[in-house]
């Protein structure tokens, strides 16, 4: 049932909600613009303002009435409280034996936030899923939700670059909302959407609403929609978009694009976050913190000193394509509620809806997008490291060290998968488990860079950081009775060695094991005594191959697919793949020449990593993202973009 109440009882509503304990959160005008901060009374709002907005354009202006609610959005959306900027995650003490990570939480206010509008209570239930649909759930973004109090507002006049009725979350405000509120003239429509709002409606002098006062709000939301100029046909758009990833659009955007990020730091949506070490401000103390971090940004695709997304080009690709596309097979739903933001604070106003439209209607086939996939969720939000104690260093090259760590209580990883290890304000890095088994694990890491040298430095007794098990594993189990071929390159052998173990200690489920291993020099192999071993088994061949040999080296020769030769790779087989990306690409292009059928196939892929558990967007490939839904994946669900400039 709705009420209604005169829009000066705003101030007995902030008055309510800050004598509940909430810090009130609404629109205010700062620096010539409409922002949200926190409201200590009605006074605070935008009273008799609105906001004039066109691409790459923003203006404040007054109304001819004094509407609290009479704009649209502003720069700043809801993402700032739920999903800060900047934020501890993890707080670390150096102890005298150990180093304790703990989790920082926020100890804060719940927050009230009013003047929610429909596109923007849909972009907080994208962000939702994105925090808290995956395995593991951000405990400090659920602990704000559930805190929150959500005061909503129905839209009755539209902006010049929204386009909510189009992506199907707005004008009306649907969904989870504590309140819901429609201002018509110097009153507001009022109706509850949960206990909490129900009972702070009951403490309100608002009295029940005739018929004719709710249909007259709905007539104005109705009217809103129909006044909307701008559209985006979302038919087929994300199989239409990833059909045309060659568009010459791309480079006539990155033409006009500043890569300045803005566009993500404005998009309610937006999740993409880096995390970095700090140093303590006394001794003993260090932390760990995430800030917002954008696909424009070069660090975003760093790795092997390369940019998988080297220009400006194919980092809108990624944008545009992620937003309008990839989103609905990572989480079932588009990453844009037609806000229309990234459009007003672009600073040479690039228009997605034009852009996407203009794309979508190239001649490419549509290619569709993989379902959403489901994972069983798990305890913690993964981001804590726990101690693990190194008990034993062995150098298998000049700059590939095994490290021998004692196993967390009940720690039982799949062979291929990874853990993040971590050294007090030096931070973390993805490492696969190299073997596993009686309370131990281990970690065979080349020393490239910052992070693998100090952990490349340890000696016994020191302690890590571990984050993990986490990523899909190899699917060993399908090889069972099956000839497996295992093709590595340099470290690519590390991921892979947990599962050559574990068919020496099951030779009768898996009688056919190959091992196909390239690598620069023989002084760059790795495992050397064990593979001796692997050779000997009966169940087992491995091949060796190096790049340049020496005097001491009678074996092979040049690169791996020198040893795929047809007697060595059956047709029925399963085939494993590790190793630089490069040398994967050849692999596969042998492997497709041997007529191998690219289901047989799995590769594990590296990507730039994080959080490594699906929520800071760092590793997306495509529709996945490499640290949930790999490193090990099936080739052909990957065929489209592997090896492809922007993926
Ligand atoms: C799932 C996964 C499993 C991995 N398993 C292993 C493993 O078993 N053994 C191993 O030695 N390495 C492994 N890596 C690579 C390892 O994570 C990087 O070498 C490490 O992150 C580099 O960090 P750094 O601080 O030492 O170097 P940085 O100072 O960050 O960089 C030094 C150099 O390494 C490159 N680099 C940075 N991050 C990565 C990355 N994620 N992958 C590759 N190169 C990177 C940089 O571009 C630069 O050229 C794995 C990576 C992933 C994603
Ligand atoms: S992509 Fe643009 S229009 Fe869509 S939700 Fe983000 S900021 Fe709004
Ligand atoms: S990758 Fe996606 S979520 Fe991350 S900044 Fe880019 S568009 Fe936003
Ligand atoms: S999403 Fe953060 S590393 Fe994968």
């Amino acid at each position: 049932m709705a009420e209604r109440l005169n829009s000066e009882h705003l101030d007995d509503l902030i008055a309510l909600m800050r004598g509940d304990g909430y810090r009130v959160i609404g629109p205010t005008i700062r620096d010539e613009a409409i922002v949200y901060d926190e409201l200590r009374s009605a006074a605070d709002l935008p009273w008799g303002f609105t906001d004039q907005q066109g691409p790459g354009r923003y203006r404040l202006q007054r109304r001819p009435d004094r509407a609290a609610f009479g704009y649209v959005v502003g720069p700043h959306s809801w993402k700032r409280f739920l999903f800060p900027p900047r934020e501890q995650l993890v707080r670390i003490r150096r102890g005298s034996d150990s180093p304790q990570w703990t989790a920082a939480t926020d100890d804060g206010p719940g927050l009230a936030l009013l003047g929610v509008r429909a596109c923007e209570l849909a972009a907080i239930a994208i962000q939702d899923r994105v925090f808290m649909g995956g395995p593991f759930v951000d405990g400090r973004y659920r602990v704000r939700r559930e805190r929150c109090l959500i005061i909503a507002v129905n839209c009755t006049e539209a902006g010049e670059l929204c386009f909510c009725d189009s992506m199907d979350t707005g004008p009306e405000v649907q969904g989870d909302y504590d309140l819901r509120m429609t201002e018509l003239g110097t009153e507001l429509v009022l109706d509850a959407g949960s206990a909490r709002g129900r009972e702070l409606l009951e403490r309100l002098p608002s009295r029940p609403a005739e018929d004719s006062v709710a249909d007259r709000a709905q007539a104005a939301i109705e009217r809103c929609r129909r006044s909307m100029g701008r559209r985006l046909d979302t038919r087929d758009l994300p199989a239409r978009l990833m059909g045309n990833l060659d568009h010459p659009r791309y480079q006539d955007v990155a033409d006009r694009c500043l890569a300045c990020g803005n566009c993500t730091s404005v998009c309610p949506t937006c999740f993409c976050f880096t995390i970095s070490d700090t140093s303590g401000v006394t001794d003993g103390e260090a932390g760990r913190e995430r800030s917002w971090d954008s696909c424009f940004g070069a660090e975003h695709s760093t790795i092997h000193g390369a940019q998988f997304r080297p220009d400006v080009r194919s980092r809108y690709q990624q944008w545009l394509t992620h937003k309008l596309a990839t989103w609905t097979a990572q989480f079932g739903t588009s990453g844009c509620v037609g806000c229309g933001r990234c459009i007003a604070w672009c600073p040479v106003g690039i228009d997605l809806t034009v852009e996407a439209s203009t794309i979508a209607a190239g001649a490419g086939d549509p290619v569709p997008l993989p379902p959403v996939q489901s994972y069983a969720p798990r305890a913690g939000d993964g981001l804590v490291p726990v101690p693990a104690r190194v008990l034993e260093v062995h150098r298998e090259t000049h700059d590939v060290v095994n490290l021998v760590l004692q196993a967390p209580a009940g720690y039982a990883p799949e062979h291929g998968q990874f853990n993040m290890l971590s050294l007090p304000a030096i931070g973390d890095v993805p490492m696969s488990i190299s073997g596993s088994g009686d309370g131990v694990l281990e970690h065979t890491l080349r020393s490239v860079g910052n992070a693998t040298r100090a952990l490349a430095g340890l000696r016994e007794g020191a302690v890590v950081g571990l984050r993990g098990p986490f990523g899909k594993p190899w699917p060993l189990e399908q090889a069972v009775g099956r000839h497996l071929v295992l093709i590595a390159g340099g470290i690519g052998l590390a991921p892979l060695r947990s599962a050559v173990r574990e068919t020496v200690q099951r030779p009768k489920d898996f009688p056919n094991v190959r091992i196909l291993y390239g690598t620069r020099s023989p002084d760059d192999i790795i495992y050397d005594r064990e593979l001796l071993g692997w050779i000997q088994a009966s169940h087992l061949r491995a091949h060796v191959t190096v790049d340049r040999g020496d005097r001491s080296w009678s074996g092979n020769i040049g690169v791996v697919t020198k040893l795929m030769r047809r007697k060595h790779t059956p047709r029925s087989g399963l085939y494993f793949l590790c190793g630089p990306e490069i040398m994967m690409r050849y692999a596969l292009a042998e492997l497709d020449r041997l007529g191998i059928p690219a289901e047989h196939i799995y590769l594990s892929l590296e990507r730039n990593m994080k959080c490594a558990v699906g929520i800071c967007g760092r590793c997306q490939y495509g529709p996945h993202f490499v640290c949930k839904d790999g490193p090990v994946f099936r080739y052909d669900q990957i065929a489209s973009i592997f090896g492809k400039v922007g993926f």
